[in-house]
């Protein structure tokens, strides 16, 4: 096993993803992040050079942090933040393979940037000899203004708790945009080249689909070309073929797609789900789209393919109850039941925000809760939505969603079984959950007004979030901590580097 090194460098940067220019962030000068690759087994090691102005916090999404659980890098939970012009190394082992991610934990920055795949391949794939090909499909919303500014906006009595509308949607850091409704004075260029992804026939290509939105919800197709979904987040499954893809913030696919359809080009699209924002907008184009071209086809002339028609509800996840993972796992009973109410209301100062069972999380930023720990600090302020579970505890977490939204909770450090998911208007109910053959993932979503059970094993000391993944719902405190073995997290020991970004 190797260690792999990548250093990364936040700045801050103009660039224009969509024609439109716009201070915002970027890694080695780039939008998205590098690409990480490690093989299952590998050591991680992420040198981070903090270039800007304020502190950041680098989260790898998806990776357990076995015996590193102060490398998970949410900001004020398992850190203090990076310094400005501050260097802080994570170092951990990928003892898992799949899709991953990358991206600022820290205040909104990942919606401005700071965001990259993180892929972790296993040698050992059962699918390994069916394709031919890798490709990394980003899929995000854009905004054009920045985030701090849309951020206040969204705390404010006067959002009534309506997060902002994007601007745009991007594909690997791309897309056109209508210059007419920019703002007068905008540095903005209508047309700009979409993404363009090249097909060899006959090849078999593995596509990586990760959606890393601030909100949205897309459906994500390539017309004429069905696709085999084989992984979820970490999770080898039966194959199982769709046309179109729903996908949710923090959510990753694998899918195998052939290139076996005539010469020619064809449209990827990545239709935006609206239906599920709280404001629509004049000037969205909810199409977001990128070229696939087979090599030896001519011209410059645009796909003229069409979408496929088949039919999915709204802003709700892939049914995963078709998926059956590639290897039977035996599913163990549960120890404790947590349930939890999720609900937004108005607070004190009339700004409505996310609350977990009536708290709404306040983020401790100077303190974090990892580090409290080692102080032996183990009572928590109610804010900090703090739950504490014991060794090797198998835990349902039972989630009412009474909100009108859409939530994609993720839970860090773990991957969950999707027990059951209810629509709007049903009621938790284990008549109906699926303790057979359901999949794992780390990032799910609870319908509006319906509810989900997941399980997982408390097998991993730390702290590990749970929340939303909708970053403006993070920011509005839709946000709980699980302190899982905390005898044990003290006898991991973090190294002093750890200890002194506390200090700053
Ligand atoms: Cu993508 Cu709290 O993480």
């Amino acid at each position: 096993n190797d260690v792999k090194v990548y250093n990364l460098t936040i700045t801050k940067k103009k660039l224009a993803p969509d024609g439109f220019t716009r201070e915002m962030y970027a890694i080695n000068d780039l939008f998205p992040g590098p690409l990480i690759e490690v093989n299952k087994g590998d050591t991680l090691r992420l040198n981070v050079y903090n270039d800007l102005e304020e502190k950041t916090a680098i989260h790898s999404h998806g990776m357990f942090q076995r015996g590193t659980p102060w490398y998970d890098g949410f900001s004020g939970q398992s850190q203090c933040d990076i310094q400005s012009k501050k260097s802080f190394t994570y170092e951990f082992q990928v003892n898992q393979s799949g899709t991953y991610w990358y991206h600022s934990h820290s205040k909104a920055q990942y919606i401005e940037g700071i965001i990259g795949a993180l892929i972790a391949h296993d040698p050992d794939d059962p699918y390994l000899k069916e394709y031919d090909e890798e490709i990394v499909v980003l899929i995000q919303d854009w905004h054009h203004n920045d985030a701090k500014t849309l951020l206040a906006q969204f705390l404010s009595p006067e959002s009534n708790g309506n997060e902002p509308t994007p601007d745009n949607g991007l594909i690997n850091g791309m897309n056109s945009y209508n210059c007419s409704g920019a703002p007068n004075g905008s540095d903005c260029v209508s047309n700009a080249p979409l993404a363009n992804f090249k097909f060899v026939q006959g090849k078999k290509y593995r596509m990586r689909i990760i959606n890393t939105s601030a909100f949205s919800v897309f459906i994500f197709s390539i017309d004429d070309h069905p696709m085999d979904v084989i992984e979820v987040e970490g999770m080898m499954t039966q194959r199982y073929t769709i046309h179109r893809l729903p996908i949710n913030v923090a959510q990753r696919y694998s899918v195998i797609v052939s290139a076996d359809k005539p010469i020619g080009k064809y449209w990827m699209r990545s239709e935006m789900e609206t239906a599920c924002f709280a404001t629509q907008s004049d000037t969205l184009n909810p199409l977001v789209k990128a070229i696939v071209e087979y090599e030896g086809s001519d011209g410059n002339d645009n796909p003229n393919s069409s979408a496929w028609t088949d039919s999915q509800a709204t802003c709700i996840d892939l049914d995963t109850s078709n998926l059956k993972p590639y290897e039977v796992q035996t599913i163990p009973d549960a120890d404790y039941k947590v349930t939890l109410n999720v609900t937004f209301q108005p607070d004190d100062k009339n700004v409505t925000r996310g609350y977990i069972n009536n708290s709404t999380y306040v983020l401790d930023s100077k303190f974090p809760t990892l580090l409290k720990v080692y102080k032996d600090i183990t009572t928590f302020k109610p804010n900090q939505n703090v739950y504490t579970i014991d060794k090797d505890k198998v835990v349902d977490i039972i989630l009412n969603n009474f909100d009108t939204g859409n939530h994609p909770f993720h839970l860090h450090g773990h991957v969950f079984w999707v027990l059951g998911i209810g629509i709007n208007g049903t009621s938790p109910d284990y008549n109906s959950v699926n303790t057979k053959d359901p999949i794992q993932r780390d990032t799910v979503t609870v319908p509006a007004g319906g509810w989900h059970i997941v399980r997982f094993v408390s097998n991993n000391p730390g702290v590990w979030s749970f929340h939303c993944h909708m970053e403006w719902h993070v920011q509005s405190g839709l946000v709980m901590q699980f302190v899982t073995q905390p005898d044990q997290i003290k006898e991991l020991k973090p190294p002093d580097d750890w200890f002194n970004l506390c200090k700053s």
